[in-house]
């Protein structure tokens, strides 16, 4: 059978993954570009003061200006256009809902208001034309004291260290090890509960990426494959927990987490990232 969205063509690996043919390349730049420019947009609404429930709101917004669909709405329950993950969350935080307590307090701050300081992952996933675009980068309310501000540097490196890694021939587990590697020289650590994953037609199809791994290990790339790199560091433990509203994922140790994400093919002679920043405000200013 075909995967869902995909009804004639193109050619599958045995480890399951889909060869995209060169036109496809298209699809994916338009879906990732709507992605992209939304989390451009979103950077001027965070600010101390601001609700994670108004940021996913503007954001719901922008994605039905674009013409676009949210791909995550709807998704296995999920009801929102956005994931928004604040410090020790470290992905699928639920917009609105109250920020839960860091190592530092004892009490949650009981609402979903920014302060000065946070450092916040925003994600989003759009479909245009029946191609996704997910990417997700990090924001800071106010300013980030230095030791987070030096985990948004590491992961935004480790992410780009594991895209250098994508060409023919190469292996899923040399991204997953340029990314480990990199990190763990850096003395923070990679979670290992999530993954990257194939998408085009569909959001979440075979591979998953791991961010951590051993060299020409795992499939071999090739042209036309299309999938996500997107590395939680933490900068403390790796054990991750989910909170009994089944989505949040908080790390154990409830130190701080960050995470960027992009969506990219694999072309003939490297890669082609399908979610760059159009204004190049991939990387937030950290002062
Ligand atoms: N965008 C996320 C990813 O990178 C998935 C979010 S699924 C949701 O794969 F339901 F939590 F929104
Ligand atoms: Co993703
Ligand atoms: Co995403």
């Amino acid at each position: 059978m075909f995967e869902k969205g995909y009804s004639k063509g193109g050619r599958i690996t045995r480890e399951g993954i889909r060869i995209h043919a060169r036109e496809d390349f298209a699809g994916m730049n338009r879906a990732g570009r709507v992605a992209a420019q939304i989390l451009d947009d979103i950077a001027e609404h965070v600010f101390p003061g601001q609700s994670t429930g108004e940021i996913d709101r503007l954001i719901t917004a922008m994605v039905e200006a674009h013409g676009a669909k949210s791909a995550t709405i709807g998704y296995r329950g999920y009801q929102h256009a956005s994931c928004i993950s604040v410090n020790h969350v470290v992905c699928h935080g639920i917009p609105g809902s109250p920020i839960p307590p860091s190592k530092h307090e004892k009490a949650g701050r009981g609402d979903d208001v920014l302060v000065d300081g946070d450092i916040l992952n925003i994600d989003v996933t759009v479909i245009v034309d029946g191609w996704f675009g997910d990417t997700s980068r990090m924001y800071v309310a106010g300013k980030p004291k230095p030791y987070a501000a030096r985990l948004i540097r590491v992961t935004h490196d480790a992410l780009m260290k594991g895209i250098e890694a994508v060409k023919p021939g190469n292996t899923f587990g040399d991204i997953g090890h340029a990314i480990q590697s990199y990190v763990e020289a850096q003395r923070m650590s990679v979670v290992r509960d999530f993954c990257g994953h194939g998408l085009g037609r569909v959001f979440h199809a075979p591979p998953n990426v791991l961010h951590y791994g051993r060299p020409g290990r795992e499939a071999m790339l090739e042209e036309g494959m299309f999938f996500t790199i997107e590395p939680m560091v933490n900068l403390g433990r790796a054990e991750t927990r989910v909170l009994a509203d089944d989505w949040t994922a908080i790390t154990r140790d409830r130190a701080l987490s960050a995470q960027f994400e992009h969506s990219v093919g694999v072309s003939a002679d490297g890669v082609e990232i399908f979610t760059p920043s159009p204004s190049g405000r991939f990387f937030p200013a950290l002062d």
